[in-house]
C-alpha cells in the first residue's frame, strides 16, 4: 500500500535543506511534549492516538445507528458548525457525485448541513424543502451551546415533530456531544435521543475521527473502516521515533515555521479537483483556529485551480510576496476521460485528441508550479495516490500532526481558541441574553 508524499524540493530556492533540516531537535521537542503530554493545552491531546485505539464495537455502533437512518430517511440534516461540522462535510464532498444534489434515484440519503450560519434565509429554504421529506437530524455540539447550532437544531426539531410525530422524531433524531455537560446532552437524556459522546480531550477541531465525523460519513455511505485505517496507517509514519527526514508531519511543520519566519505569512491550500473544496475550510479551520494567537500565525487561505487561477491567479503571480503554496495533488483520478477528435477542429484542441482530461489537468498544474516558483511563491506538494477513504484518512492525520508540531514550534497553544468568545460576547450582550445585563449596558453605551 503506497503512502501520501510530501515534496518540499521547490522551496529550496527560498529557504535551504540545511535550514530546514536545523529544526530537527525542536521538532522533536515539540513532538515528544505532544506524546507525554507536557506541552500547552495538554489535556486535549486525544486526537493523537485516537485512529489506532477506534475499537470495532465503536464501529459497529456507528454503523448500526448509520444503517437505522439511512433506512428511515431520505435526508439527514447535519446540524452543527466549525470543528463539529467542517470534517464530516470535507469528507462527504470529497467522495460525493458533483451532481448528487440533482439526483433523484438515491442509494444514499443527501446529507444537508445546518447550524453553521444564522441565515434566516437559508433556514427558511431548508425548512420549505423538508416539508415533503422524510428527513432525520444530527444535531453535533461538543458544548451543546453553541448559538447557530442549537437555533437551527430548534427549528429542524419543531418540524420534524410536526411532520413525523413525537415518538417517530425521536428515532430519527441522534445526538452527538459531551458524555456529561451541556444543554444537549440534558436535552437528549430528556428526550431519549440516540447519543455519541466527544471525548473531553479532543477539541472540536480535531474531532472528525470520532462520531462528530464519522456517524454523518457512514450515513452518507462511506467507509469510516478505511477512513481511520488510512489515519491509523499516518499515525506509523509520523510517530516519534520516524528520523525527521522520512516523518512528513515533522519536515511539513519545519518548513512552514521557516518560511514564516522568513516573511511568507500567508499560506495557499491549492487543490487542482473541486471536490476538495471542503477540505480545504476544515483544513484552515485546523491551522487558523490553532496557529492565530498571540499576534502571530500564518494565515491560511485555500483556491481551487484551475477555476481560481481566473481569478485569483494575478495576486498570487505578482501580487505582494507574503505567500507560498501548499498543492495537495491527487496522482490518479477515479475516472476516466479521453478527449475525441473532432473533424472541423475549430477550437484547435485537436493537439489533445486521444490524451485524458486528467493529462491536461497535470499539465496545468506543473505549469502553474513553475510559473508560481518563478514569481517568487515557495511550493510545498502533497501527493495523494487516489481520492478515496484510507489517503484521505492518512491526508487528515498527517495535517493534524504537523499542526500539533507546528504551532508549538510557533509558541503557541494549539489546541485552544479563546479569541472565538469574543464576538459571542457581544452578541449576547446585544440580544439581552440573561446573564450579559453588564455587558449589554457597556455595549450601548459604546454604539450611543
Ligand atoms: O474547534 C472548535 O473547538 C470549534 O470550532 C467548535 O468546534 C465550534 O465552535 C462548535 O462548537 P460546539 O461543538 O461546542 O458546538
Amino acid at each position: 500500500m503506497k503512502n501520501i508524499s510530501l515534496s518540499i524540493n521547490k522551496v529550496f530556492g527560498f529557504i535551504s535543506k540545511e535550514t530546514i533540516y536545523g529544526y530537527e531537535e525542536k521538532v522533536k521537542e515539540c513532538a515528544s511534549a505532544l506524546e507525554k503530554g507536557t506541552g500547552k493545552g495538554s489535556d486535549f491531546l486525544g486526537w493523537l492516538h485516537l485512529p489506532s485505539s477506534i475499537s470495532d464495537a465503536e464501529f459497529t455502533e456507528l454503523e448500526t445507528t448509520a444503517k437505522l437512518l439511512r433506512e428511515k430517511c431520505e435526508v439527514i440534516v447535519v446540524a452543527g458548525i466549525g470543528g463539529s461540522y467542517l470534517g464530516a462535510r470535507s469528507v462527504i464532498e470529497a467522495f460525493s457525485s458533483s451532481f448528487n444534489w440533482l439526483q433523484t434515484e438515491r442509494k444514499n440519503p443527501a446529507i444537508l448541513f445546518a447550524g453553521n450560519s444564522i441565515s434566516e434565509d437559508y433556514l427558511a429554504e431548508l425548512s420549505e424543502f423538508l416539508k415533503t421529506k422524510h428527513f432525520g437530524i444530527i444535531n453535533i455540539s461538543k458544548s451543546g451551546t453553541t448559538t447557530e447550532t442549537a437555533l437551527a437544531f430548534r427549528l429542524l426539531k419543531t418540524q420534524l415533530e410536526k411532520q413525523a410525530g413525537k415518538d417517530e422524531a425521536r428515532q430519527r433524531i441522534v445526538a452527538i456531544t459531551d458524555a456529561s455537560k451541556g444543554a444537549l446532552r440534558t436535552l437528549a437524556t430528556q428526550e431519549g435521543y440516540k447519543t455519541f459522546v466527544i471525548p473531553d480531550n479532543v477539541g472540536g477541531r480535531f474531532s472528525v475521527l470520532t462520531p462528530v465525523g464519522l456517524l454523518p460519513i457512514a450515513v452518507a455511505g462511506f467507509n469510516i473502516r478505511q477512513l481511520v485505517a488510512g489515519a491509523a496507517s499516518m499515525e506509523k509514519v509520523c510517530a516519534l521515533d520516524v528520523p525527521f527526514a522520512e516523518n512528513p508531519a515533522a519536515i511539513y511543520a519545519a518548513t512552514r515555521n521557516e518560511l514564516y519566519k522568513q516573511g511568507k505569512k500567508i499560506e495557499i491550500l491549492v487543490n487542482f479537483h473541486p471536490k476538495l473544496h471542503y477540505f480545504a475550510e476544515w483544513w484552515k479551520q485546523l491551522y487558523g483556529e490553532s496557529e492565530g494567537k498571540e499576534n502571530k500565525g500564518i494565515y491560511p487561505v485555500s483556491v481551487d485551480f484551475t477555476t481560481d487561477l481566473h481569478s485569483m491567479g494575478q495576486w498570487i503571480q505578482e501580487g505582494e510576496r507574503i505567500i507560498y503554496e501548499t498543492v495537495i495533488s491527487i496522482a490518479e483520478p477515479n475516472e476516466k476521460v479521453v478527449i475525441p477528435t473532432d473533424n472541423e477542429n475549430l477550437d484547435g484542441l485537436n493537439f489533445l485528441s486521444g490524451k485524458r482530461v486528467d493529462e491536461v489537468n497535470k499539465m496545468a498544474e506543473l505549469g502553474t508550479q513553475l510559473a508560481h516558483v518563478d514569481g517568487n511563491v515557495p511550493n510545498i506538494r502533497v501527493e495523494i495516490p487516489k481520492l478515496d477513504e484510507f489517503y484521505l484518512g492518512q491526508l487528515m492525520y498527517f495535517f493534524e500532526k504537523a499542526c500539533g508540531i507546528s504551532g508549538y514550534l510557533l509558541g503557541v497553544n494549539p489546541f485552544d481558541q479563546p479569541g472565538v468568545e469574543a464576538y459571542k460576547k457581544n452578541m449576547f450582550a446585544l440580544l439581552e441574553k440573561p446573564g450579559y445585563e453588564e455587558a449589554s449596558k457597556e455595549i450601548k453605551k459604546r454604539l450611543s
